[in-house]
């Protein structure tokens, strides 16, 4: 007689079990995670702003160090600050798939080949002893060659000149594209201003490297050799969120209540 334990019923709730446990196993892990997978998420974000900022110090709590910032949300279009949004718990990038907190852009427009584009952007700000704006720390975003490549620009109080400027997420090649995460390349972007006399976008990426003489020296940057593609996307994505669609409108009304004029 056969031992009902080898049964093709047996076998099968057995194997149901089994199934049924490791199925609780796993997504019970996946619901006690993700607390600690949202945190991390956030405390990566604090550390590339802080690291835009210039405000990282290798040996500080990411916490703390991040109270310096003010997180808060604009509306692009009017560059006024938005007061009833939460700007701690704002995503900008799940506001840009909602086609109700969005704007389609048009081919003319999306330069930065990005499609839609929240009608409300995050910003960080750092203040000064006297309550004035030091620091602006702006998200950006756009496509490459390979990929939609994002990073956060900071500019001084004065909304023109680049105080930092770091890619956190790319997926450019490496060793060509990827050179955008190169602390050194991002590093000659100090100083230099983005907007020309008028408040207009003015960055050029230059091939074959700047001329330090020249007198657009101060709105120019090493394009990457070997990636003109990625080059150029850089530029277009400034040329984007530094215009009329992106914080254009934003960084205009902050140079107006720091009393200072469009002359660069
Ligand atoms: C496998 C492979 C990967 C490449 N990756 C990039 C890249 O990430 N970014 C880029 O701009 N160009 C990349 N290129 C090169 C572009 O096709 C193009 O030749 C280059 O952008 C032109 O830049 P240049 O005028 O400075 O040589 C890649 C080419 C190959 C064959």
């Amino acid at each position: 007689m056969s031992n009902p334990k080898d049964s093709v019923k047996q076998t099968l709730i057995v194997a149901a079990a089994l199934c049924l446990v490791c199925s609780v196993l796993v997504s019970g892990a996946a619901v006690l995670l993700k607390p600690t997978q949202d945190y991390n998420r956030a405390l990566d974000r604090k550390r590339n702003i802080l690291q835009a900022a210039g405000l990282m110090q290798s040996d500080g709590d990411i916490d703390t160090l991040f109270k310096q910032i003010e997180p808060r949300v604009v509306d692009l279009e009017k560059g006024t600050f938005v007061e009833t949004v939460d700007a701690a718990a704002y995503d900008q990038r799940k506001a840009s798939r909602d086609p109700k907190l969005s704007t389609g852009l048009t081919v003319d427009q999306d330069i930065a080949g990005i499609k839609r584009r929240a009608d409300q952007a995050s910003v960080y700000l750092v203040r000064d002893a006297a309550g004035g704006i030091q620091k602006i720390i702006l998200p950006v975003h756009g496509y490459g060659l390979w990929s939609t490549m994002y990073g956060f620009l900071a500019l001084d109080g004065d909304a023109r000149t680049v105080v930092g400027f770091k890619f956190y997420q790319q997926g450019e090649t490496p060793g060509l594209g990827g050179e955008i995460a190169n602390p050194e390349w991002q590093a000659q972007w100090v100083g230099k201003r983005v907007l020309d006399a008028d408040g207009r976008p003015a960055i050029q990426l230059v091939k074959g490297g700047v001329d330090p003489a020249s007198a657009d020296a101060v709105h120019q940057v090493d394009a990457l050799s070997g990636a003109t593609l990625t080059s150029n996307g850089v530029a277009n994505l400034l040329q984007f969120w530094l215009g009329a669609n992106g914080f254009g409108p934003f960084l205009a009304s902050v140079r107006e209540q720091q009393g200072g004029s469009n002359n660069g």
